[in-house]
């Protein structure tokens, strides 16, 4: 059985985050895509912080939600950044913990709607890479919260869409660039979109925005 099956199969969410780390070592890949010479997506999201950086002119305090291995934030810390990354999967968690331990203690098993722990850190930015197909139908509540927060809160977006023919999951929330800012309805200061080089006829869509 692929690890995909364990997330999303025939168009339906299956969601087995748990038991697919426990059997598989490398899911997506970004382990090896990492040790490649680093990930594309990433440079971009650093970009993104590193001008938030220059504008706050201070150290940036981000939270990554559905790390999983935290290749993402471990680059971020590595860029000076006061990083924080949570996933629901235990596993994962304790694993990174091993495997990433100078910042071992920044990583967090939660929930995406486990609002608590996110009011506890403050973050500057909030992070959603390659998270949202995953959270779809608490997207709107999550919105809900980010918007009301009294601390102007940035939030950077990544994510992989596919042509609409193409994609069997979540075309009736939103299935194109135009149809995802829509839907999140938000300030933004960025968007950008790149091809899949590697990975299909897809493209990784970017944002960043903001609360207020
Ligand atoms: C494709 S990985 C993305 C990993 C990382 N953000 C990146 O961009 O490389 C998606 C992650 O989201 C996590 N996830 C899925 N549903 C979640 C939820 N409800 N709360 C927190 N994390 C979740 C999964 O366990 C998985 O590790």
């Amino acid at each position: 059985m692929p690890y995909q099956d364990y997330i999303i199969k025939e168009g339906k969410f299956i969601g087995k985050f748990d038991e697919m780390y426990k059997k598989f070592k490398d899911p997506w890949n970004l382990a090896k895509l990492n040790s490649k010479g680093g990930n594309f997506d990433y440079q971009i999201i650093n970009l993104y912080c590193n001008q938030l950086k220059q504008l706050k002119k201070q150290k940036l305090k981000t939270l990554e939600i559905g790390s999983g291995y935290p290749f993402l934030s471990d680059l971020l810390y590595k860029n000076n950044n006061n990083i924080f990354a949570t996933d629901i999967s235990e596993t994962v968690i304790k694993k990174s913990k091993k495997k990433f331990p100078k910042i071992k203690k920044k990583l967090y098993i939660n929930d995406f709607m486990n609002f608590k722990l996110y009011n506890k850190i403050k973050p500057d930015v909030i992070i959603l890479s390659d998270i949202t197909w995953y959270v779809l139908p608490h997207i709107k509540k999550f919105l809900k919260w980010f918007k009301k927060l009294n601390k102007k809160t940035y939030l950077i977006h990544s994510l992989s869409i596919y042509p609409k023919n193409k994609q069997k999951y979540g075309k009736e929330y939103f299935y194109d660039t135009k149809s995802m800012l829509k839907f999140f309805n938000l300030e933004y200061l960025n968007i950008t979109s790149v091809k899949h080089s590697m990975r299909g006829d897809g493209k990784q869509i970017f944002f960043l925005a903001h609360n207020r």
